[in-house]
């Protein structure tokens, strides 16, 4: 079963505040994106990998990671995993995974690798969620909104990358998209292919924040003595 790995880089990220597009900020030498590429390089599972950057670093990438094949993205992270499926070449299990998610360990590219090769054609890693989980009236703009009621947390789970598809599944997915998506699983579930949980792990979660960034920083450093 050959397995390709699609990771889409090309975002701004515009919530980290930094001057640099968000994989390309660093964590101690490295950047997110050779700390990623090299993760996935370890769990051993991957036959190619492509990465999908913004379309003025491509350079930089390539010299970055020229273990990866990179290629330009889009306007949204939909548009970049395309792009990235047009690369890949022939498959016969796809993992899209955030560059933003570094730290994702082994075990868990194996869990999604494992359950797309035991038969279902889209898998993801994911987490219950500890917080109590309340839903508001949305477009207050006071900065005080009001609830409208509490969800039920057990039946939810937070959800991570890899995210694992046959290599129909994924373009299916991905013949139907809106741009609204903020995962290829749910692209799969609107075109009506079932999506499987499996377990996540805490060090798969994405840097988004400046608090996510400072974390990463201390993880990284903590490796390093
Ligand atoms: O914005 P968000 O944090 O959800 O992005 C998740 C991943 O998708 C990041 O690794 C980001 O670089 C990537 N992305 C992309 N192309 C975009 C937007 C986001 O490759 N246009």
């Amino acid at each position: 079963m050959s397995v390709g790995v699609i990771i889409p880089a090309a975002g701004s990220g515009t919530r980290l505040g930094e001057p640099v597009p968000k994989a390309f900020v660093k964590l101690g030498d490295r950047t997110i994106l050779e700390v990623c590429v090299a993760g996935v390089l370890d769990a051993g599972v991957a036959d190619t990998v492509v990465v999908v950057v913004p379309a003025d670093l491509v350079d930089d990438a390539r010299r970055m990671v020229p273990e990866a094949t990179v290629v330009a993205g889009g306007a949204h992270r939909s548009d970049s995993v395309r792009a990235g499926m047009d690369a890949v070449g022939v498959a016969d299990v796809v993992l899209v995974h955030d560059a933003a998610r570094p730290f994702t360990p082994p075990a868990v590219f194996g869990r999604v690798v494992d359950a797309v090769g035991a038969g279902h054609p889209a898998v993801v890693p994911g987490l219950p969620v500890a917080d109590t989980l309340k839903e508001v009236v949305p477009g207050d703009t006071s900065g005080i909104e009001q609830v409208r009621a509490t969800v039920d947390r057990e039946p939810l789970r937070a959800i991570q990358t890899p995210q694992g598809f046959t290599r129909d599944a994924l373009r299916a997915a991905h013949a139907d998209d809106t741009g609204l998506a903020t995962d290829d699983a749910g692209l799969a579930e609107r075109v009506g292919i079932p999506v499987h949980v499996v377990s996540g792990d805490p060090l798969a979660f994405k840097i988004t924040t400046p608090w996510d960034l400072r974390i990463a920083r201390d993880i990284v450093a903590e490796s390093a003595r």
